[in-house]
């Protein structure tokens, strides 16, 4: 296994479980297996609404806990900082965990606090600098006070990672974004490369169990783009292997999600896949800045959230 390595000195095993849209009844198998085989990092998260099930899983592993890397992440909420502990005390809980590597703002958005989903754009509060330093100091807390490791940010743009660099205590010790091939975010990995974090992808096969409202018409496929299956093809692998493969060959972390033994076991063989420089080179022409989550969800009518808030145009 690779890892990145973070400014505390710590290492994140590059390949991790994404547990996203997996199936309740499905995670605790799913985990187990992964565990079973050799992965080491989870990525969780509160509103994934399966965390408990996790913590079945990490309950009855014979994996040491210091050899697990397991994150999770901060709903949009409960991010006023008298909320940010009590959320991040009901996550180790349901993993039966005393402390977490990583704990993430999901989202730069705020939601009222007794709003899981909005249901219209009055549930949406404004994103304002104050607002992320007042949560980021809340987080700075919970790692003095040992229930976490390293803290950090998810959906975040360079423009917002920034405020906490400049006026933090403690510096976010990774960005979580969309990365794929075609969103391959070389100036978010320059950023983080220069600021001493490091960048987790989610998404890396396009993730196509997303929700339904989730999916744009006519959108790209990744999975079964031409150049990804002659690739695959060639070097005797699947099309997955070669986007995990790509995402790991450039020094990027990597969480794609699977519920099924095979493909765990696919998709964790791939992060030692090294690609020839000739076929990193024709996966890097796929560039086209392309969101398949692009956060439309949060700009129901009358919410403050448009696309150039939310991404700041980068
Ligand atoms: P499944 O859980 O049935 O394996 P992403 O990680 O980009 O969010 O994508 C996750 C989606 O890709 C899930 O639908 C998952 O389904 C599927 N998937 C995971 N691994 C592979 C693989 N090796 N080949 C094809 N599809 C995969």
């Amino acid at each position: 296994m690779k890892y990145i390595m973070l400014h505390t000195g710590a290492k994140m095993p590059a390949l991790g479980l994404g547990t996203w849209q997996a199936a309740k009844g499905e995670v605790a198998r799913a985990v187990t297996e992964a565990l079973r085989i050799g992965y080491r990092h989870v990525d969780c998260a509160h509103v994934y609404g399966n965390e408990n099930e996790v913590g079945e899983a990490l309950a009855a592993t014979p994996v040491p806990r210091r050899e697990l890397w397991i994150t999770s992440k901060l709903w949009n909420n409960s991010q006023c900082p008298k909320d940010v502990r009590p959320a991040l005390e009901r996550s180790l809980e349901a993993l039966g965990l005393d402390y977490l590597d990583l704990y993430l703002i999901h989202w730069p958005v705020q939601l009222s606090h007794t709003v899981m989903y909005p249901q219209s754009g009055s549930d949406l509060i404004a994103w304002t600098e104050e607002h992320a330093l007042e949560t980021w100091s809340a987080l700075e807390d919970c790692v003095r006070a040992g229930l976490v490791r390293h803290i950090g940010t998810s959906n975040f743009s360079m423009k917002k990672i920034q405020v906490l660099l400049d006026k933090g205590s403690i510096l976010p010790a990774v960005s979580q974004v969309e990365m794929h091939p075609y969103l391959q975010q070389n100036k978010m990995r320059a950023y983080c490369q220069a600021n001493g974090m490091g960048i987790t992808g989610f998404a890396p096969l396009g993730s196509k169990h997303r929700p339904a409202h989730q999916h744009k018409e006519g959108e790209p496929g990744l999975l079964n783009h031409p150049d990804i299956l002659a690739m695959a093809e060639r070097l005797g692998t699947t099309p997955a292997s070669i986007l995990l493969g790509w995402a790991v060959s450039r020094g990027t972390s990597v969480i794609p999600k699977s519920t099924n033994p095979e493909r765990l076991r696919q998709n964790l063989a791939a992060a030692d896949l090294e690609l020839a420089e000739a076929d990193m080179a024709i996966i890097s022409a796929m560039d086209m800045s392309y969101r398949f989550l692009d956060g439309s969800h949060w700009m129901l009518k009358g919410s403050p959230y448009t696309l150039e808030n939310i991404w700041d145009g980068e």
